[in-house]
């Protein structure tokens, strides 16, 4: 996880914390899901251990957004179960809901920045989960705890972009707003990060820029990042693991 250290300096995530895994085991079992007479997934069985990267790829329509949606539980399966470690999602409701959405980090194709904030304003977004009572309300005026804008910084020191952190989100190119979109999920400290084609908008160059990203979080922090991918070379290049028949 995540911990402010003045002390140490820029280090965003400290060696001791990175020999942690901090991502549950995640078991899919006999997981089916259909849209009235769609079937968007069938028999899905995986089990995937904490701090692998794994690549989902497969044509349009194959399920691989389902999928995702799926272990964030915005969708609920039709057969099956997803459970994190011993928590089967199906269970979920009210606050144990909540504090599952929390803990899934969730990048998009079309990075989800709000483009005319501030880089570090966008970052302190993901600090919001963290945040009760007054300081949750400060922080809609964008007034966020000097605890909270220290994990923010470190979080894009992480991804390279900590000397943008003063600067409009719309004046980066695509593939440093989608590096500022992997900062903000870090600041979130989920447990584990979804990708939802976070390379189609981009061309090549920063498209293996965020893969090396994402690969190097998966690696330092132990945490279990699934990507969906168009690529099949990008898959091979990064993930350990490679899911491609989901129907
Ligand atoms: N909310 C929905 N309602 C009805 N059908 C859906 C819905 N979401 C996805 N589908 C269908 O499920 C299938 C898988 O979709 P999706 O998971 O988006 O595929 P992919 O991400 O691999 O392109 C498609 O046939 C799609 O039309
Ligand atoms: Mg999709």
């Amino acid at each position: 996880m995540l911990r402010p250290d003045n002390q140490r300096g820029s280090t965003p995530y400290r060696a001791a914390d990175a020999a942690v895994p901090v991502s549950p085991v995640i078991t899919l079992d006999g997981v089916a899901k259909r849209f009235q007479s769609t079937a968007a997934l069938s028999n899905i069985s995986v089990t995937i251990p904490p701090g692998q990267f794994v690549a989902i790829i497969g044509r349009s329509g194959a399920g691989k957004t389902t999928l995702l949606h799926c272990l964030s539980h915005t969708t609920a399966v039709t057969e099956g179960s997803v459970r994190f470690g011993a928590c089967d999602l199906v269970a979920l409701q009210g606050e144990s809901l909540r504090q599952h959405r929390a803990r899934v980090g969730m990048i998009y194709q079309q990075f989800n920045l709000v483009k005319r904030l501030r880089v570090l304003d966008n970052v302190l977004g993901g600090r919001l989960p963290h945040l009760g009572g007054a300081a949750w309300w400060l922080a809609l005026g964008r007034y966020f705890p000097a605890y909270d804008r220290d994990i923010a910084l470190r979080c894009l020191d992480h991804v390279g972009l900590l000397s943008r952190a003063w600067q409009r989100t719309d004046t980066l190119s695509g593939g440093e707003q989608q590096r500022v979109a992997i900062a903000k999920v870090l600041a979130q400290e989920p447990q584990v990060i979804l990708a939802d084609e976070p390379v189609a908008s981009l061309d090549l160059m920063n498209g293996a820029l965020v893969m090396d990203t994402l690969r190097r979080i998966a690696s330092e922090t132990g945490l279990t990042v699934i990507a969906t991918l168009h690529h099949v070379e990008y898959a091979r290049r990064y993930a350990d693991r490679v899911l491609a028949r989901l129907s």
